[in-house]
């Protein structure tokens, strides 16, 4: 999986500007078609999916314990529902049609009304077709702020994204090429990261919340004109800040980074001849009284507990695709030799029950695999407990444990986030009662 600049479409450097949109009251997110300028200005614009009116849909922006009541008006012309990724939701607002709720036919509406009782960087995204709907840009940022948030000059989301384009501009319509499901998933042609913000001054202490938005594409990134730390992964607070080093976001990962600025603030992708640059906020002007405490941990961060003795011990084996082994599936890809969502969950749990899984990787791809309604810890090599995270990548060949501790009653979904390998079967679900 070796990128290369050929791979992407020639693009400029310019920035792009998430969109900054409020939300109407009672607030509403109508799904429907919207042109997007997805390529440089210059260029033709793509028509889209989005939200109120763009793609990325709007930020949702508010504080940990707030409630979030969202209408979801569905003009997309396609059956649709939103979920909330990362969120520790309420199972009947999760989003995920045939398992949580019937899906939302198209010129329907459904009122989402939940709690968020997490800070941190989550999105939320179709789950329907997703592999379809969130390629054509039915997703957007939902900010969950601290009670008292770390001093900052500037919080900025940063949405990273790729797309299939063709030499018109239009989205390449092959949603469902098997060769692209059967190997690492629809890949784009052109990537972007659209930032909150244009500018940023030197000096400024600088918040970036990186989600990666894109249906199939890990990105390994270098990050140019700030100098930080890693403060929290997938909404989650690390115990100790973490040096900006082999930054790796797959698919629906978050990454939020805690940084003071001393240039132009660039994303790129390393590839085999050189850092392509995906995305930058202009340094202009100069921070005339910068924050010059050290950057510590986010508040609520806690030390990872000892491995208690998990109450389960469990094995999920990703199996197909191409160049794969065994495989008993119907579809492309299936854990455990069986494709898709079937009446008996993967696992069962009592609430509060603690459950070691070994997720293993017998195939030739990698895959980056969801939790819903929970974050689990990584088990590191040595044995001890990792990050806490909703979405754990897997590479090819591989196996990586995780401790979760099932405490959100409810079905919920167990996924690959590589959206066409969720489509083709690699996916399951687990009850907590
Ligand atoms: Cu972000 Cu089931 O997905
Ligand atoms: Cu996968």
């Amino acid at each position: 999986m070796k990128l290369h600049r050929r791979t992407f479409l020639a693009t400029t450097a310019a920035s792009v500007l998430l969109p900054k949109l409020a939300l109407a009251t009672p607030q509403v997110l109508r799904a429907e078609p919207v042109m997007a300028q997805i390529l440089p200005e210059t260029e033709p614009a793509t028509r889209m999916l989005g939200l109120n009116g763009s793609t990325p849909g709007p930020t949702l922006r508010l504080r940990e314990g707030e409630r979030l009541s969202v209408r979801f008006d569905n003009q997309s012309g396609q059956g649709s529902a939103l979920h909330w990724h990362g969120i520790r939701i309420d199972n009947a607002m999760d989003g995920v049609p045939g398992l949580t709720q019937e899906i939302v036919a198209d010129g329907e509406t459904f009122d989402y009304d939940f709690t968020v009782p997490d800070p941190g960087t989550y999105w939320y995204h179709s789950h329907a077709r997703s592999w379809e709907q969130v390629e054509r840009g039915i997703y957007g940022p939902l900010i969950v702020e601290e009670a008292s948030p770390p001093a900052v000059d500037r919080d900025i989301t940063v949405v990273i994204d790729d797309w299939r384009l063709e030499r018109t501009g239009a989205l390449a319509e092959d949603f469902d090429n098997r060769h692209d499901a059967s190997h690492g998933g629809r890949l784009g042609n052109f990537a972007r990261a659209m930032a909150s913000e244009t500018s940023v001054r030197q000096g400024d202490r600088v918040r970036l919340r990186l989600i990666n938005a894109a249906t199939a594409r890990i990105f390994p990134l270098e990050l140019t004109g700030a100098d930080g730390f890693i403060v929290a992964l997938d909404g989650r607070p690390l115990p100790e800040p973490q040096p900006i080093a082999d930054l790796v976001i797959a698919p629906a990962q978050r990454v939020d980074i805690i940084a003071n600025v001393t240039g132009d603030v660039a994303l790129s992708v390393p590839t085999r001849e050189g850092p392509f640059e995906i995305g930058r906020i202009a340094m202009t002007g100069e921070n005339p009284a910068p924050i010059s405490e050290p950057i510590g941990p986010l508040p609520g961060a806690r030390a990872a507990m000892p491995p208690a003795t998990p109450d389960q011990s469990l094995t999920l084996s990703m199996e197909g695709g191409a160049m794969g082994g065994r495989h008993g599936g119907s579809g492309l890809w299936s854990f455990n030799g069986t494709s898709g969502l079937t009446d008996t969950p993967f696992a069962r749990f009592a609430r509060g029950e603690a459950a070691r899984i070994t997720l293993v990787n017998d195939t030739a791809f990698p895959h980056g695999i969801h939790l819903h309604g929970h974050h689990f810890h990584e088990v590191e090599a040595g044995g001890s407990l990792g990050a806490l995270r909703d979405t754990t990548l897997v590479n090819a060949g591989e196996s990586r444990d995780i401790i979760c501790v099932f405490d959100n009653p409810g079905a919920w979904m167990f996924h690959c986030h590589m959206l066409g390998h969720q489509a083709e079967g690699m996916k399951t679900w687990v009850e907590v009662v």
